[in-house]
């Protein structure tokens, strides 16, 4: 057995202001590995928002949405996240692992109790709770070379043309930092009459138009995109945006939006506030994609292998879980918290130590964090 829980701590983030620091076994380490891209989870008005909603109605909504749980602001955040991404209608879920694998098979007709024939094509290197939802399905599944879109095309044409299609893709690949094309996949959806399913968990609220994600508006009338809201929102919990036929589907079929408990009303507190801060930080953003930048360019420069990053989330690529190991030890040593991925979460072969940075990142602790890795590699 590989993996193992690691306990960590905090000191008083939102009073200290200290927003990437985490405590191990009591020593201060300078957090590359949180999915906090905004900053957002120490956000004030954030914080305020979810004590006020608890205070009113209470710790828990003690049941599921369709039950007593649908307290009725709940829509409004829908309608509002609906206005943000663009589309026609959103529906909040619990996390997006239980969303992804329950509304996979909810949309191609094959949830408990359903058998419908259909073809699925998946990205080879999407998330592990889409293979879930595909694995689900019981239907075929064609996994595509990653971002290949000429190997999707030939696995299209050699498909059946009478049974329905899925194309599904995470927008932002979230242990490479690499972009798929979704125009060009919108293309080749409308070409092959597929339904396209995009996962914006890793890039609502740092791209497309004020935050609203790659896939911001109605493109495409097949669509259907998802997203989390534990990373860039600070909060916890997902969506689905898409049409209203579509919604009428999940309300009817989805095990994991019907049967589990409704949020707590502090979560969806949180989930609100953050709609209104998201769109107005453009200049964090902008700050976000520069560090990045400036980030990847000084480890390329010490021939760092950081594969096709483009984004926030840079990997290093050591193609090696000791050789990792080694690295991440020696990087905590000079005060760096970073995570190893290991196969299965990526392909043996390809073990790398994901970065991944948030707005509050300062670039000095980005040329202190290049400086170790110089005195170590060399
Ligand atoms: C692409 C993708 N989809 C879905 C999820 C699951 O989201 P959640 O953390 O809300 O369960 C993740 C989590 O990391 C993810 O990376």
């Amino acid at each position: 057995m590989k993996r193992s829980l690691e306990n960590i701590s905090y000191e008083n983030r939102t009073v200290k202001k200290n927003f990437d620091i985490i405590l191990i076994s009591g020593k201060k380490l300078f957090n590359f590995s949180s999915n906090d891209y905004l900053s957002l989870s120490k956000n004030t008005k954030i914080i305020n928002e979810s004590k006020k909603w608890s205070e009113i109605y209470g710790s828990s909504l003690s049941s599921s949405r369709f039950v007593s749980g649908n307290l009725d602001k709940i829509s409004v955040i829908e309608s509002k996240l609906s206005e943000f991404t663009g589309k026609e209608k959103s529906l909040i879920f619990s996390g997006g692992f239980l969303m992804n694998s329950t509304l996979i098979p909810t949309l191609t007709g094959n949830t408990l109790g359903q058998r419908n024939k259909v073809e699925i094509f998946s990205d080879k290197l999407n998330h592990a709770s889409i293979n879930y939802g595909c694995y689900l399905t019981r239907q075929r599944v064609f996994r595509y070379n990653h971002l290949d879109l000429n190997h999707l095309e030939y696995l299209l044409k050699k498909s059946d043309k009478k049974t329905p299609k899925f194309i599904i893709s995470e927008t932002l690949f979230s242990m490479d930092g690499d972009l798929a094309n979704v125009k060009e996949l919108r293309v080749i959806a409308k070409k092959y009459d597929a339904v396209l399913y995009l996962d914006e968990a890793h890039s609502i609220g740092i791209y497309g138009k004020d935050g609203s994600g790659c896939a911001f508006g109605k493109k495409y009338e097949k669509e259907i995109v998802v997203g989390t809201f534990g990373k860039s929102f600070g909060s916890f919990g997902s969506f689905v945006s898409t049409s209203e036929d579509y919604a009428k589907k999940i309300i009817n079929f989805c095990g994991g939006l019907i049967y589990t408990t409704a949020l707590p009303p502090s979560v969806y507190a949180s989930i609100h506030a953050a709609l209104k801060i998201v769109p107005k930080l453009n200049k964090e953003r902008k700050n976000l994609l520069e560090n990045s930048k400036f980030l990847r360019t000084k480890l390329n420069k010490l021939n760092i292998d950081t594969g096709n990053s483009q984004s926030h989330i840079i990997p290093i690529i050591l193609k090696d879980e000791k050789k990792c190991l080694k690295l991440k030890k020696k990087l905590e040593h000079k005060g760096f918290f970073l995570k190893i991925i290991k196969s299965p979460t990526v392909l043996k072969g390809t073990e790398r130590i994901r970065l991944s940075l948030t707005s509050s990142m300062k670039k000095k602790s980005l040329s202190d964090f290049c400086e170790s890795m110089k005195n170590i590699l060399t």
